[in-house]
């Protein structure tokens, strides 16, 4: 069975909180209904988010309060963009713009040539001033690590101030894959599960999350 590679493994945090782990228990249950899968995902995303956020830059301001005049500190959401790996990253972006609803959204879009077997991108809009921005890129799940990698590589040509990576299941493989092609990016994800089946899924995993998310099995 495959490992996280020791040069990969600081660069992967485990969001471990219970209210996490419960949620994702429920979506990976075969007979959760679609409603209740794109619920779960909007809270669970929504708690990520405090997690992928934490070392977020804040600035000094001076505010009044009822009471006298104080320095408080203060958040720039709009140099913060998440961008959506379609079409599954877009289940996730509801839950994380409730909490940084100043952020900016891009989305990447993009398929495996059935002969290359490359990626080839086919959607791309980003906001602009990307060099002054910090990127989080979203996905539920990070499986072979492939479109992610060069979802990055693209993404990384607009010269952002920072990526970070951030998904609800991943596997070994994955992590490896994503850290040998980008050493630089973190990765947050709420489960590392056993390894890909022959077809590219993740096991136990909780399925095709696009499907479970837009109800199209
Ligand atoms: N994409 C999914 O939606 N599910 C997997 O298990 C792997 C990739």
């Amino acid at each position: 069975m495959i490992q996280i590679s020791d040069s990969a493994r600081p660069h992967v945090h485990l969001i471990d909180h219970p209210l996490v782990q419960h949620k994702l228990t429920l979506m990976r249950k075969k007979d959760a209904s679609t409603n209740s899968f794109r619920r779960l995902l909007g809270e669970l995303s929504s708690l990520m988010a405090y997690e992928v956020t934490r070392d977020m830059a804040t600035q000094d301001v001076e505010i009044e309060t009822p009471l006298e005049t104080m320095q408080a500190k203060q958040i720039d959401g709009k140099k913060l963009v998440f961008v959506s790996i379609l079409r599954a990253g877009n289940g996730i972006l509801d839950g994380v713009l409730q909490v940084v609803p100043g952020a900016r959204v891009g989305h990447i879009g993009l398929y495996r040539d059935p002969v290359t077997l490359q990626a080839v991108e086919y959607y791309f809009k980003m906001p602009k001033d990307m060099q002054e921005r910090d990127i989080i890129v979203v996905d539920p799940m990070l499986a072979t690590g492939n479109s992610a990698a060069a979802a990055i590589t693209r993404l990384k040509e607009c010269k952002p101030k920072s990526i970070k990576f951030l998904c609800l299941l991943t596997v070994p493989q994955g992590i490896n894959t994503l850290h040998a092609a980008h050493p630089d990016v973190e990765i947050f994800t709420a489960a590392i599960d056993r390894e890909l089946n022959d077809h590219g899924y993740i096991l136990p995993g909780l399925g095709d999350a696009g499907d479970r998310i837009f109800g199209t099995q």
